[in-house]
């Protein structure tokens, strides 16, 4: 039976991780998969993960089942945490949250839940998006559409192209954006682009669907989460991913939420019995640490406290080598836009070819599209990135 299948190519994000693995130079930079790195090149277990872990292993008593929804507190918590404990949503009960496994098993998750709704339904994603999210959508069966959402030339956001293009989706289309820190260009929607998109997407009916993966690691927690919880405000339904991937730093242990704002109490009932049918059906439950973790800290005053100054310390951090990365460029051309964007990614906006380049003769590995995670530079390895980048631009 297996003898007519073919070998299927790496997948772009996780196969680079593989060479970079092998590459045996000791001076190598990883600035591809998108994980926190601190100054020495780790990504170690946040203190405040460390603390409740520890907190957990004293006072957990089970390993019973947790059910399809995952933890209640969980749930509850990361509500309040995407949306801001006083949204109006959250207080009308129009929102309902499951615990998923990791922002990846509430993009499925809602794409099965789309399914549901409307089996026809298409999905608009920008142009370009992240890898994972077709593979995750169109997995489903969902159709997809591109909206154009980054000048290529400028690497900022092409709003008019991105409106033009969403003027074309019919009532009942349903569109992706990314909450804050755009992966993979780190462009991101303005306060006013948010009210624009906002008011397109109630004109013309449509439903927003947002991946928030990296709250906290763009501006901070509440200001990353600003256009999302202005747009739950004014419209009656909208799907929330969101992961706890990067800004817990709980990688491995794949926890994510994905969240139902439905237009009343009883209808968000209704959604929310199918969404669990639906979960049972694919993965049955949620995995339960990665979670209780997060409930743990957000539950905690001492532990939520040590979490946001750890999360600000890593936002400021990436700020800053934005900063620095854009003025040591700056000798070999503009690079400005990336001390303007936000979040983990960049695009260079060099060639594959240079791409290459770049890995073979520098031990420097980047995505081909030329996305670089800002978080995988120190102070120290920056000076050569930018050496290696302008030697590559100035051939
Ligand atoms: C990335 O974009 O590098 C991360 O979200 C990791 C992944 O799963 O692709």
């Amino acid at each position: 039976m297996f003898e007519q299948l073919k070998t299927l190519p790496q997948d772009p994000i996780l196969g680079l991780m593989k060479t970079f693995r092998e590459d045996p130079r000791s001076d190598k930079v990883d600035l591809g998969v998108g994980v926190y790195r601190d100054e020495a090149g780790e990504t170690p277990i946040m203190a405040a993960v460390q603390a409740a872990q520890q907190r957990l292993l004293e006072t957990e008593t089970t390993k019973a089942y947790i059910g399809p929804a995952g933890a209640e507190g969980f749930n509850r918590l990361m509500g309040q945490l995407v949306l801001g404990a006083e949204h109006p949503a959250l207080k009308e009960q129009r929102v309902n949250v499951v615990q998923t496994p990791g922002g990846c098993g509430a993009l499925r998750m809602a794409a099965e839940f789309l399914k549901l709704c409307k089996p026809d339904a298409t999905v608009w994603v920008s142009t370009p998006t992240w890898a994972n999210h077709i593979p995750l959508l169109g997995g489903a069966g969902l159709t997809i559409r591109e909206y154009p959402y980054l000048d290529p030339s400028s690497l900022s956001v092409n709003f008019d192209a991105m409106v033009d293009c969403l003027e074309q989706a019919e009532a009942g289309d349903v569109v992706l954006l990314h909450g804050c820190c755009h992966n993979p260009s780190g462009a991101d929607l303005d306060a006013d682009q948010w009210t624009a998109i906002t008011d397109l997407i109630e004109r013309k009916g449509l439903l927003p669907f947002i991946d928030i993966a990296y709250q906290g690691l763009g501006e901070g927690l509440d200001k990353d989460a600003d256009g999302v919880r202005r747009l739950a405000e004014r419209l009656p339904e909208v799907i929330i991913a969101s992961s706890c991937s990067k800004n817990f730093g709980l990688y491995r242990e794949r926890t994510g939420a994905l969240m139902l704002i439905s237009a009343t109490a009883q209808q968000g009932l209704a959604a929310t019995s199918q969404l669990l049918s639906a979960i049972r059906s694919h993965y049955s439950m949620p995995p339960s640490h990665g979670a209780a973790v997060v409930e743990m800290i957000l539950d905690t005053p001492e532990l939520m406290q040590q979490w946001q100054g750890e999360l600000d310390a890593m936002c400021s951090r990436i700020l800053e080598l934005r900063a620095a990365l854009s003025q040591a460029l700056a000798p070999a051309g503009d690079f400005s836009f990336i001390e303007r964007q936000r979040g983990m990614f960049s695009f260079l906006g060099v060639s594959p070819e240079q791409v290459k380049i770049l890995r073979e003769e520098f031990g420097i590995y980047m995505l081909d599209s030329s996305r670089i995670n800002i978080a995988g530079m120190s102070t120290t390895t920056l000076p050569r990135v930018a050496e290696a980048i302008a030697d590559v631009v100035g051939r």
